[in-house]
């Protein structure tokens, strides 16, 4: 049996959360392997909430934000691209691969874009494998950068990590 990847999107709710609602009224196909979690901007995004999310079983995670110069709050998606830059190190500090982990621009206007993209994501964490950083104590091997194979969160009873708190308010 194919391995179906779990996959965490945070998408800020000015422009990417209002992509994927495009994505998903215009009934554009994408693969079901995600959840998206609305957050008020992608600066809100902390490098804790991918950990956990890793630890957690989840294989990969995607922030997404509005474009450079779009942001409702200036410079939350500056920030964002700092963070996640800060992160993809200490990722690749404890083995991970880097593929794992991406910061995207998706407008409220690019509802096909947020397919391709979750597509394009899913693909790949598909061929990376399951993610070595889950906490299941079994330690497997079987992800391409040496993942376990069992899965504890199941997203598909809808379990998430709600986050929508503001950043410099509306
Ligand atoms: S409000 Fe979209 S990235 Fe800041």
């Amino acid at each position: 049996m194919e391995f179906e990847p779990k996959a965490i999107v945070f998408a800020c709710n000015w422009c990417s959360y209002a992509g994927a609602d495009l994505a998903g009224v215009s009934r554009m196909q994408y693969p079901t392997n995600t959840r998206v979690i609305r957050t008020m901007c992608s600066g809100r995004f902390d490098p804790e909430f991918v950990f956990e999310a890793f630890e957690k079983g989840i294989d990969g995670v995607l922030i997404c934000g509005c474009h450079p110069g779009d942001c409702h709050y200036i410079e939350g998606n500056l920030k964002a691209e700092k963070k996640v830059n800060m992160t993809k190190e200490l990722l690749h500090a404890v083995g991970m691969d880097p593929r794992r982990f991406r910061l995207e621009w998706v407008s409220a206007s690019e509802g096909s874009k947020f397919a391709s993209l979750i597509k394009e994501f899913v693909d790949t964490l598909k061929e990376l494998g399951p993610s070595p950083l889950k906490k299941d104590g079994k330690g497997g091997k079987s992800g391409k950068d040496g993942g376990s194979s069992k899965q504890d969160m199941d997203l598909s009873r809808g379990e998430s990590l709600e986050e929508e708190q503001k950043i410099g308010g509306d």
